[in-house]
Formats: structure tokens, C-alpha cells, sequence
């Protein structure tokens, strides 16, 4: 099994040189994880921020059709594969002033289980992008590669439609998130961990909730559920719920957010909803980046709201 990297994007060093990163993951496809990682791109470089957009979806890269760009000189395998030395090479303009993208492969066949090694060197090297924040659009899935480049980043962005499939997927796709975030801490603990469920294996329990699990750490192990706790506190996950048509379903992201806090025992954020709207697909069919292009749209202006929401939770 692989292990993850440990905090390499965003360990301490110098906080204010280092560009923010936010990932926007979701266990389904066609949920909007390219369109919101574009228009916020598009958001944060019209608020004067230096972005560098990376399309890690890696077995079907098409964030650069939400940018309404048709090809780039290189995309990540060139920088994955060593063809180009230096990650700020891959980053071309977009044509959008201090928005640039790190294309996706084209060659998704031999791209799509990235390395461990590759991955390593992506994760050291993201934040040194000469940018003010890095948005990673990540594929659909659990997969390890996908759930380590979210619970390394600043923030988790979870998109979210409110058709239930999309919703049971959003569940697990957190519930991994956090199982996964936990094997990052330190080995002693994690040891301590799995002795709490081999016993609770044995004992005939059901593997119960997440929240179920650190309640019986914090009696069996008090300190070791603190820190537990303070692992899971410190993810910043935020839901957005996409494609609302009913008023109705402007209701889910905060239903969602209570039956997180029962389940996962810990606190997801809510960022708030963006209507479906059909100009999204007019300005595809145009090949422009819809938030330049109907700029004044309710769903334009959501995405800034969300966006200046963010940003204000950012030391910079
Ligand atoms: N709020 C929205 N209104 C209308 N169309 C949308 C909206 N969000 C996303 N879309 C469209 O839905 C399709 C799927 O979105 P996409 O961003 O590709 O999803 P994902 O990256 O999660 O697979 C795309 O054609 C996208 O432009
Ligand atoms: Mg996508």
C-alpha cells in the first residue's frame, strides 16, 4: 500500500512566499470540479492574485475546454516525464493577465496511475509555482493519488449536485479523505489506533462512524483522541453545492454539513450554492472562460462571493 507524503504542500517554511493551495475534489464526474477550478482561477486573477491553474485529473484532463483553450505547448507529462526540468515552465498563460495553466496529459493511458515517485515530485514542487494561489482540478474518485494531492492542500473544495448519487459519493469521498488524512500522523499513535479497532474487531463491534470511533478512543485513550481530533479539525473542507435548479436544493449543503459533523465527528465548512445556468454552455460552445464572459450573471457573481469568502480565510 502506497503512504502518503507526509505535509509536503504546505509544511512551514516561509508562509508568506509560498502560494495557497486549493483543491477541488468530489467522488463524481460531471459534478462541475473543472468549472469551478476555472472560474475561480478566472475570480481570483480578476482580484489582482497571481494564479497557476494544474489539471491533475489525470485520466481525463479537460480543464483547459473550461478556459476555452484549445491545446499548450507542454502539459504535465512533459513535466512529469523530465522533458522540462522547472514546474514554472509548464505553466503557460491563458490569456486571461496572471492566469496561467498547467495542462493536463494528453496521453492519459500512461498517466492516469501516476507513480508514487512522480507524485512525490509534484507535491515538493507545486508550491514553489511563482504564483499567488495554485488551484489543483482533481479527477473524480478516491483514488490514493487524488485523495493525497486534496489533504495536502490549504483548503478542500467538495462540489457537490443535488442529484443523491452525486450526494453518496460526496460522503465517501470525505469519509476517505479523513481515514486517509489520519494515517498522516505520527506512528506511534497511529499504532495505538489500529490496537483500539483490532479490539473492537475482536470484540464483535460493527466498524461503526468515524465520530463512533474517536468517542471510544477519547474513553479508551484520551490523549491520543486529542490529537486525533486536532488531525481531523485542522482539514479545511468545504462543500459548494453546484447545478441548483429547485429552491428546494439550496436546503442540501447545510444538511449535508450536519450529517458530517454527526458522522465524522468534526466540522465541514459550507461555502454556499451556484445556480445551473446555460450560459455555461454558451460560453464553452464560444470557447471563453465563462466568467469573463458574462461577468454580471447571478452565477458569476456567486463564484466571486465564494471566492472573496476564501480568500479572507488566507493569511495573505
Ligand atoms: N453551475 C453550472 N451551470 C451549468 N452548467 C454547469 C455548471 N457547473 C458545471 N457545468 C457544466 O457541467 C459539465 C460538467 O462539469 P465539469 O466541471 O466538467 O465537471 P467535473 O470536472 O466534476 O467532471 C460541464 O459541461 C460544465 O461546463
Ligand atoms: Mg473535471
Amino acid at each position: 500500500m502506497l503512504m502518503p507524503v507526509g505535509n509536503t504542500l504546505t509544511q512551514p517554511g516561509d508562509e508568506a512566499a509560498r502560494p495557497r493551495i486549493w483543491a477541488l475534489g468530489g467522488g463524481k464526474g460531471g459534478v462541475g470540479k473543472s468549472f469551478i477550478s476555472a472560474s475561480m482561477g478566472v475570480a481570483l486573477a480578476k482580484a489582482g492574485k497571481r494564479v497557476v491553474l494544474v489539471d491533475l485529473d489525470l485520466g481525463g484532463a479537460n480543464l483547459h475546454t473550461s478556459l476555452g483553450i484549445r491545446s499548450s505547448r507542454f502539459t504535465l507529462s512533459d513535466y512529469l516525464g523530465g522533458k522540462v526540468a522547472d514546474i514554472n515552465q509548464v505553466a503557460e498563460q491563458t490569456g486571461i493577465e496572471r492566469l496561467r495553466l498547467i495542462n493536463g496529459a494528453a496521453d492519459s493511458l500512461s498517466i492516469a496511475n501516476i507513480q508514487f515517485f512522480q507524485k512525490a515530485k509534484l507535491l515538493r514542487n507545486l508550491p514553489k509555482l511563482d504564483a499567488d494561489y495554485v488551484i489543483l482540478d482533481l479527477g473524480a474518485g478516491t483514488s490514493f493519488n487524488t485523495l493525497d494531492f486534496f489533504i495536502e492542500a490549504d483548503h478542500g473544495l467538495v462540489s457537490v449536485t443535488p442529484d443523491p448519487g452525486s450526494v453518496e459519493n460526496t460522503y465517501r469521498f470525505l469519509k476517505c479523505v479523513l481515514i486517509r488524512r489520519l494515517r498522516t500522523i505520527p506512528k506511534k499513535t497511529r499504532e495505538t489506533m489500529q490496537q483500539v479497532l483490532t479490539q473492537r474487531r475482536e470484540g464483535g463491534k460493527r466498524a461503526g462512524s468515524l465520530a463512533d470511533f474517536v468517542e471510544e478512543m477519547a474513553r479508551l485513550k484520551p490523549s491520543v483522541a486529542g490529537s486525533l481530533r486536532n488531525e481531523l479539525d485542522a482539514m479545511k473542507l468545504h462543500i459548494i453545492v453546484n447545478q441548483v435548479i429547485e429552491p428546494s436544493d439550496t436546503e442540501l449543503g447545510r444538511s449535508m454539513q450536519m450529517v458530517c459533523s454527526r458522522y465524522f465527528g468534526t466540522q465541514i465548512g459550507y461555502l454556499g450554492f451556484l445556480h445551473y445556468d446555460r450560459l455555461v454552455l454558451k460560453a464553452l460552445q464560444q470557447r471563453r472562460p465563462f466568467l469573463s464572459t458574462f461577468p454580471q450573471s447571478r452565477l458569476a457573481i456567486h463564484v466571486d462571493t465564494m471566492v472573496a469568502a476564501l480568500m479572507a480565510q488566507d493569511d495573505i
